[in-house]
């Protein structure tokens, strides 16, 4: 049985002031459980310290982006050191809002990918359409290319280690999430097509997220589908309250006591 993976993406909200408050919040609120994971990706600005506060609390953390330079004259960027130096086991690399706002290419992404596996930071790539592909019916089409594109020169054993995060465009902080059957779709897709570049083992053993609008109330229906194995949640991400709903709803996935 694959484990259940629930990561809050908390994009450019929370000073380390706030960051901290919810942490103790979380953190009274959670009980580790066994089959699933929990996972925070605050902004740069207060990784230090929240690694520091989930030291010991079974709650993970991971960057929303670094880039794939290790050192040097690279103004304003973050390297893979840096972020694992501050506690961050996962990186969110390829998130559309990076893509549609900062020029992020398959190209980019492909080398972010490699270099975080290079630190063994485990890579969440997101991939997804936009509305007008998804009216045009090239959803598949287009994610298809994203994985390929990503995966290039990704040795078996590396690839192994990459969660896919299924976020169509369209679903993303609109309040209008895939229908589960549209999320699961599409993830068993993804495993179809990294069966094909890779083999049927890893595409089984992968973790594949959906992320767009999961809130408390819709988390239980897309999380109990087979291919789904967590969510990838933004703006139900930001309170603690909030947030621990959807752990529930992955631990009925999971059968771990709440
Ligand atoms: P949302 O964002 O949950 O606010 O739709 C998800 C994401 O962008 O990862």
């Amino acid at each position: 049985m694959r484990t259940t993976l629930i990561a809050g993406n908390w994009k450019m909200n929370k000073n380390v002031d706030e960051s901290l408050q919810f942490a103790k919040d979380l953190i009274n609120m959670y009980n580790t459980k066994k089959n699933i994971e929990v996972l925070i990706c605050p902004p740069y600005t207060a990784l230090y310290s929240l690694g520091k506060k989930f030291k010991g609390s079974g709650i993970k953390l991971g960057a929303q982006n670094m880039f794939y330079e290790e050192s040097g004259a690279y103004t304003g960027e973050i390297s893979p050191d840096m972020i694992k130096n501050c506690g961050a086991e996962y990186v969110i690399i390829g998130h559309s809002e990076r893509r549609k706002y900062f020029g992020e290419t398959d190209e980019i992404i492909n080398k972010k990918l490699i270099s975080a596996l290079k630190y063994n930071i485990l890579p969440i790539l997101c991939v997804g359409e936009n509305l007008s592909q998804r009216e045009k019916g090239q959803e598949k089409n287009i994610v298809r290319k994203q994985l390929i594109e990503g995966y290039k020169n990704i040795s078996y054993a590396d690839a192994s280690k990459i969660t896919v995060a299924y976020e169509p465009v369209w679903a993303i902080g609109t309040g209008k999430n895939a229908s589960s059957d549209q999320a699961c779709e599409m993830a068993s897709f993804i495993r179809t097509t990294i069966s094909e570049i890779y083999d049927y083992e890893i595409s089984e053993k992968m973790l594949i997220l959906y992320g767009g609008s999961v809130k408390g109330e819709n988390a239980a229906e897309l999380l109990g589908k087979k291919d789904i194995d967590g969510a990838l949640v933004g703006g139900a991400s930001l309170k603690a309250d909030e947030f621990i709903k959807i752990i529930n709803s992955g631990s009925k996935k999971t059968g771990d006591q709440l």
